[in-house]
């Protein structure tokens, strides 16, 4: 029996990076859960059901993906869905201090769940959400980072119509 993975993150919004991942993670599990952290401290560009939309979009085509949100320790959370493996992604060294140190943070409250890193495809290995968001706030286009719905969205919100050219 193939595991259920948690592809835990905040998703603000979800780019080809993250759908990159999602795509070669749910090969191998049963079942691959987005779960959205719902961390009120933060301003994000888009609300948790705006994010949840997005994402349930994107991933509507993969029978065996979905979309939640969690609060609290992820662990708890992955507990609680039956998940025994944390999906993460890998894109550049740059990475790698604040992962290991999440997934050894999880292991060390949870020994039981396992983190798992995948390589994105090199065509996205510089896309984050935070570079995504800084470049549709300045005017600049994200067409071909992120889903066409998310480009669209932040546009929208960006750049609503009748707010002063940029
Ligand atoms: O996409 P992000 O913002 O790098 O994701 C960070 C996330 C959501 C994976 C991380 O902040 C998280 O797991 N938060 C839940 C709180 C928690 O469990 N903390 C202790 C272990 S690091």
């Amino acid at each position: 029996m193939r595991p259920i993975a948690v592809y835990p993150g905040t998703f603000d919004p979800v780019t080809n990076g993250h759908l990159d991942l999602v795509e070669r993670g749910r090969r191998h599990f049963d079942r691959l859960i987005l779960a959205i952290l719902r961390n009120e401290d933060k301003q994000p560009v888009f609300s948790v059901p705006e994010r949840i939309a997005l994402i349930e979009d994107a991933v509507s085509g993969w029978p065996n993906v979905g979309v939640d949100t969690f609060d609290g320790l992820l662990v708890d959370y992955a507990k609680r869905i039956g998940a025994s493996v944390i999906l993460r992604g890998m894109r550049a060294l740059s990475d790698f201090e604040y992962e290991l140190q999440m997934a050894m943070m999880n292991r060390r409250l949870a020994p039981d769940v396992e983190t798992v890193f995948l390589v994105p495809s090199e065509t996205y290995s510089y896309v984050s959400s935070r570079l995504v968001r800084e470049v549709a706030r300045l005017g600049g286009n994200v067409e071909g980072l992120v889903p066409a719905a998310v480009a669209a969205a932040l546009a929208r919100r960006m750049h609503p119509p009748g707010s002063p050219s940029r």
